[in-house]
């Protein structure tokens, strides 16, 4: 009698972004690639409150803690059978609800000791075809700037206490709808990040406080042609490289 003990997850990751970037799509995804008997819907609407779910990261994907993993290796086996999983929690990314939830959320996570709650990377996501438009692009950064100013207040806080104890939060700008036509190449950083007349960050003052953020571009649909998912394939590989 054989039963697989699924290892429980031990990391979580946070999902934030300006409403309609694809983060519940992306859950819904994920989820779906976890558990491939669970056909569920895959249609999304403006999400009100979060949710937590846990993931299951493909075997193929590389760890941080086994970067050189190879098809060739045994340690590949070991990861099929006994599969790392990790927590994402969804929020909603509506102007009224950011500070209450997707912020809140931040705050709690990061100051948070116990290993269950404790955040070990955070996902920003774009809509990268919507950037064209003005407000959306306005809306999206300012958002952007609230979340990295919380990251880069805590990381100087922390400087000042001398607990240097916790890593610093790495950070992915996933720049989603890549499969439109209209969206903007994924280096964003120019369009994002430097200050915008105000001075308050950009992503070099980030990296002085140890804070990492990368840029990378992907699509949670319109890769039909593909292997379902493949177009999320960079941001699950983001994810294992901090696991
Ligand atoms: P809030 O819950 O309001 O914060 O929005 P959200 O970020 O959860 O957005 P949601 O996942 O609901 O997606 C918004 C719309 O974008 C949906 O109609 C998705 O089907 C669509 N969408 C998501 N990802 C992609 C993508 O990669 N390409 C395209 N073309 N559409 C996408
Ligand atoms: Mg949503």
């Amino acid at each position: 009698f054989f039963r697989s003990v699924a290892s429980p997850p031990s990391s979580n990751f946070l999902l934030l972004g300006p409403s309609g970037a694809g983060k519940t799509a992306f859950t819904a995804l994920l989820e779906v690639k976890s558990t491939p008997a669970s056909k569920k819907s895959q249609t999304t609407h403006t999400s009100q409150t979060s949710t937590l779910i846990t993931v299951t990261l493909p075997p193929s994907v590389p760890t941080g803690s086994n970067r050189y993993r190879s098809i060739n290796d045994p340690s590949l086996k070991e990861a099929t059978r006994n599969p790392i999983r990790y927590r994402l929690k969804d929020t909603p990314g509506h102007g009224k609800l950011r500070q209450t939830q997707g912020i809140a959320e931040l705050i709690s996570m990061s100051s948070s000791k116990d290993l269950k709650t404790k955040i070990r990377g955070l996902l920003f996501m774009v809509d990268t075809a919507a950037l064209v438009d003005e407000a959306t692009l306005r809306d999206t950064a300012s958002y952007l700037h609230d979340v990295l100013l919380v990251l880069q207040q805590r990381a100087l806080g922390k400087g000042k206490s001398s607990t240097k104890r916790d890593a610093e939060i790495p950070v992915l700008i996933a720049g989603n709808k890549q499969d439109l036509f209209t969206a903007l190449p994924a280096e964003e950083e120019e369009v994002l990040g430097d200050d915008d007349g105000k001075g308050v960050f950009s992503f070099k003052l980030l990296e002085q406080v140890g804070i990492k953020v990368d840029v990378v571009g992907g699509a949670v649909k319109g890769d039909a042609e593909e292997e379902i998912g493949s177009g999320v394939r960079r941001w699950e590989e983001w994810i294992g490289m901090c696991l």
